[in-house]
């Protein structure tokens, strides 16, 4: 006798295909409806299903903060959040964050004008996050103090340590508006 197991006939392992729902995001003042399972992230719906892929995808745990993205101007971490419960909200993310300073001479929002100005990066993959937590933190309007904006900013991780680079890129901003 065998001791190995016959497997049995390939037709009982038919697996059924998880269900999916139509899921409407309105990222960027564009809205687009996405076939998605229930449990699809916000920050997966943005990358592997709109091909927005600014956003990005450190953790997936919700310590690092490069998924921020602003859901109807606060700062939010997209791999926390399922895309189903951010339906009806106006989501913008980093490629979005520009259109947000239509005035602006140069085209870009003051804070990613500030980040250049201060060279408040390195490698760049935490400045998306950086950017979009730094517009919620303005929107906040907490932020007195240096120390303040090291505390609102501790949720986003730079790897490269370009922190005082970034703290500095939002100080800028914040005295500039307090003119
Ligand atoms: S990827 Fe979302 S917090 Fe790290
Ligand atoms: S600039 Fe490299 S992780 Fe922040």
């Amino acid at each position: 006798m065998s001791l190995i197991a016959e497997a049995p006939p390939k037709d009982t392992y038919i697996p059924s295909l998880p269900p999916t729902h139509t899921v409407t995001l309105t990222v960027n003042g564009t809205e687009a409806q996405l076939q998605l399972s229930p449990w699809t992230s916000l920050l997966d719906a943005l990358r592997e299903y709109m091909d927005l892929t600014g956003t990005k995808k450190g953790c997936d745990h919700g310590q690092c903060g490069a998924c921020t993205v602003l859901v109807d101007g606060k700062r939010i971490n997209s791999c926390l959040t399922l895309a189903i419960m951010q339906e009806g909200k106006s989501i913008t993310t980093i490629e979005g964050v520009a259109q947000m300073a239509t005035d602006a001479p140069d085209g870009l929002h003051p804070i990613q004008k500030a980040f250049i100005d201060c060279d408040a990066f390195q490698c760049g993959y935490c400045t998306p996050g950086q950017i979009c937590s730094a517009i919620g933190l303005l929107n906040e309007g907490q932020a007195k103090t240096t120390a303040d904006i090291r505390e609102l900013m501790s949720g986003n991780i730079c790897r490269c340590g370009a922190y005082t680079n970034i703290v500095q890129a939002i100080e800028e901003v914040i005295n500039q508006q307090a003119v």
